[in-house]
């Protein structure tokens, strides 16, 4: 269903790191709507992730980059903007990461020093992403950012520790940021708040599966899958969205607004 709809754009995407990320698949989409691309993870993602073969089949550069580290991200949108021959029109942010839940700690006994680092990871990053490329004037005109968040920055889903405050931060961050890239540039910045989808990231969290069904049955619509995020991104990077800013945007078959489906009762 290729329409060009981003027929002269170059984009950056943080976050692919094997065949199930939803990052590899708004990667595959890009591409496939002409725009030109360099992918982008942490190093250690490059020894044990595949990006490099995801890179070879879209003929795109993969470049290393700890979004944690300012240096690095400078890096990044210089390389991106000398491999791609200009300005950047789109960044995605799909990345996140908790040291607690991955050590299984619970939310009433967490490691602080931990938890700072899943912020950084998860969230004060995307700061890090947007302020480099402010400061660097590497937005064209008309640009869109974009990160995935999920519903627990909202409401209270137990297991999904620090995370949940980690995507409020991330909500949070687009909202400020996206009042000064639009009085600056008319760049517009967004999350997506993605039903739960089975990547590495997601199964990572205590009862992803079950979860994973309850909210799939919840949903009018079912559960939304990482190939439909990716067209919800290709449209949010295309010009037919380009008054949409500073908005948190439920990606979710419904489950945002739902109170009770009886269908659930039958689980
Ligand atoms: N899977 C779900 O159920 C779900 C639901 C809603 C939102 N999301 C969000 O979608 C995004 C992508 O996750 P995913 O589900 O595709 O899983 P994933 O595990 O494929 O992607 C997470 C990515 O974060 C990267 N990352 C971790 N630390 C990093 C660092 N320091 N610097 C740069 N990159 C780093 C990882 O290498 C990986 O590529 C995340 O923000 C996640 O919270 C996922």
């Amino acid at each position: 269903m290729a329409n060009n709809l981003l027929e002269g754009k170059r984009g950056i995407i943080f976050g692919a790191l094997d065949d199930k990320s939803i990052a590899t698949k708004v990667a595959e989409q890009c591409v496939a709507q002409g725009a030109k691309i360099t992918l982008t993870n942490a190093p250690v993602a490059f020894r044990f992730g595949e990006i490099q073969k995801l890179a070879e089949r879209l003929e795109c550069e993969a470049i290393p980059a700890d979004a944690t580290s300012l240096e690095d991200l400078e890096n990044l949108f210089d390389t991106s903007m000398e491999v791609l021959g200009g300005k950047i029109d789109f960044v995605l942010h799909s990345i996140g990461m908790s040291l607690n839940v991955r050590k299984k700690r619970e939310y009433t006994n967490l490691k602080y020093e931990w938890m700072q680092k899943t912020f950084d990871i998860s969230a004060i990053s995307f700061h890090k992403v947007m302020q480099v490329a402010f400061q660097k004037e590497a937005m064209n005109e008309w640009g869109s950012i974009l990160a995935l968040s999920y519903i627990a920055a909202q409401r209270t889903f137990p297991d999904y520790n620090e995370m949940a405050e980690s995507k409020s931060l991330l909500e949070s961050f687009a909202r400020s940021f996206g009042y000064h890239f639009g009085t600056h540039n008319k760049v517009r910045v967004n999350t997506i708040s993605q039903s739960p989808t089975k990547t590495t990231a997601g199964s990572g969290v205590k009862g992803f599966d079950v979860f994973f069904d309850y909210a799939d049955k919840m949903s009018p619509l079912g559960n939304a899958s990482a190939e439909a995020c990716a067209d919800y991104c290709i449209f949010m990077f295309s010009d037919l969205s380009r008054y949409i800013t500073m908005q948190n945007l439920f990606h979710d078959g419904g489950f945002s607004n739902m109170g009770m489906n009886p269908s659930v009762l039958d689980i």
